[in-house]
């Protein structure tokens, strides 16, 4: 049996660095806490709360007898702030409470931050492309309005307000597809308006998607690892299954079944960005068993 892993799987340089910089702290000694998960998979945030690095909603969550005088802030707990970033309020509570920073906003996010502050700063009115709600669009809207702009959210060309008028900047959640983006600046192009626009778009959801397909195209089967709430794994499983109907999305190795691959030759793996290495390693030394 030939396993074949996709050319991009798994989890993201972002994603990776975050959990890294999490486990960075752990091995120190240190006490940790995140805000929100780290990621979204839910083995990964047990393991992580059971080696010390447990998640909380809020800063406010954090134990007081957790919270250190911020003098000390050397040995105070650390907040690792995962890859989606966070406004700059939730930044300064953190802050101010006493607890050293490790922020783990993925480098990208962090441009996009900055860009959607520099048009607030430019006197732009911001358009923020992206799912409200969203905790990276929550950062970026933010941003924009701690340096002083004006914001509207917007998911597509559809929702873009009427009146509005130049300058208008367009900055991207990282997520974002490209031809979304474009829709976006067409319309607003459309309404007379000359927008200077960040292309802020992080292109590893779109090579996992697209090397997802192409294997899906050349192999017997294909098996998707992610969890099932994870809205880029079940995405990715959904273009598998164009072109390979024996697509399995698994949330881990125990759900696979040798039966499933009778007459299967090659059998291609992909995983979502929040699946770590040693879930995708596991699955392909069970397939490579059969
Ligand atoms: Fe960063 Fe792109 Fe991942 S923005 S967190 S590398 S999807």
């Amino acid at each position: 049996m030939e396993v074949i892993r996709a050319k991009r799987a798994g989890a993201c340089y972002g994603v990776q660095r975050a959990l890294d910089m999490a486990a960075e702290v752990i091995e120190a000694g240190g006490r940790a806490y995140t805000l929100g998960p780290l990621i979204h998979n839910p083995q990964v945030v047990d393991e992580l709360a059971a080696r010390g690095a447990a998640a909380v909603a809020s800063v406010e969550d954090i134990p007081a007898a957790a919270r250190t005088d911020a003098a000390a802030a050397d040995e105070a707990p650390a907040v690792v702030i995962r890859s989606h970033g966070v406004t700059p309020e939730v930044l300064g509570a953190v802050v101010e409470r006493g607890f050293s920073v490790v922020d783990a906003t993925c480098p990208h996010v962090s441009r996009a931050q900055a860009a959607a502050a520099e048009l607030a700063r430019e006197g732009c009115r911001v358009v923020v492309l992206g799912e409200a709600g969203h905790p990276e669009v929550e950062g970026l809207t933010a941003w924009a309005r701690q340096a002083g702009g004006k914001v509207d959210v917007v998911a597509g060309p559809g929702e873009i307000p009427a009146g509005l008028y130049d300058p208008v900047g367009v900055v991207a959640q990282t997520t974002q597809r490209k031809e979304n983006l474009e829709a976006v600046v067409a319309a607003l192009r459309e309404q007379g308006l000359d927008p200077i626009v960040k292309n802020t778009i992080c292109s590893a959801t779109r090579q996992r998607q697209e090397a997802a397909a192409d294997l899906a195209s050349a192999v017997d089967a294909m098996v998707v690892i992610g969890g099932r709430n994870s809205s880029n794994t079940t995405r990715l499983a959904e273009v598998c299954a164009l072109t390979c109907p024996r697509t399995f999305h698994i949330e881990s190795v125990d759900e696979l079944e040798a039966t499933a691959f009778a007459g299967c030759r090659r059998i291609g793996v992909t995983a979502g960005a929040s699946t770590p290495e040693n879930q995708i390693a596991s699955v392909e030394a069970f397939l490579k068993t059969l």
